[in-house]
């Protein structure tokens, strides 16, 4: 299948972007096709009425359309979506055709904290079935993820990294029943 990846920080060291790594490697491992959207393709302008749409948004709006599934990366701010990734989302949902309907997103998240971004997630949730995207009922969270991510975006935790595949496999299955 065709897959887009959506998520991390804009910080070079951002674990989210480094769990991201590691999702497009499973992926490709499993023979999909990937297209995956990090750093600097997520700094899009402020979004603002009347303005055109930026190449790099109209980018992420082609391989949003294209795409069977997509996985959202997202760090949690103040139990929220950061402002640069509802960015994305506030544009994308302004360039016709919407390429959030029906779209199955599987969420994912890592954080320092105990909670591993699961609150963010709760947002997340909501502002992805205001724009009727599917978003898959499991999620992939990594508690303590400055200590328990390898340099390679590997959960060290056995738990976590045993609840990877396992999610990530349930997702596949669903967007391949929905979108092939
Ligand atoms: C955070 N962080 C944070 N973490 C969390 O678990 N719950 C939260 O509500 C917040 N809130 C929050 C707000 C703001 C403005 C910042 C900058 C950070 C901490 C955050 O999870 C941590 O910085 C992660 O490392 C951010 O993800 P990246 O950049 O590593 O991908």
């Amino acid at each position: 299948m065709r897959m887009a990846l959506l998520g991390g920080s804009l910080r070079p060291e951002s674990l989210n972007t480094r769990l991201l790594g590691h999702l497009e490697t499973e992926l490709e491992a499993r023979g999909h096709e990937v297209s995956a959207f990090t750093g600097a393709a997520l700094r899009l302008p402020l979004y603002e009425d009347g303005v055109a749409p930026s190449a790099e948004a109209q980018a992420l709006h082609a391989a949003l359309h294209a795409a069977q599934g997509l996985l959202i990366v997202s760090p949690e701010y103040n139990a929220g979506i950061p402002g640069h990734l509802k960015n994305v989302v506030d544009w994308l949902s302004t360039m016709g055709p919407s390429p959030w309907q029906g779209l199955p997103v599987l969420l994912c998240a890592a954080s320092p904290g105990a909670f591993g971004g699961a609150r963010g997630l709760v947002a997340w949730r909501a502002t992805l079935a205001n724009m009727g995207a599917l978003a898959y009922p499991g999620a992939i969270t990594v508690p303590h993820a400055d200590q328990q991510l390898d340099a390679r975006g590997v959960p060290t935790d056995p738990r976590t990294a045993a609840a990877v595949p396992k999610t990530l496999d349930g997702f596949l299955a669903l967007a391949a029943r929905l979108r092939s």
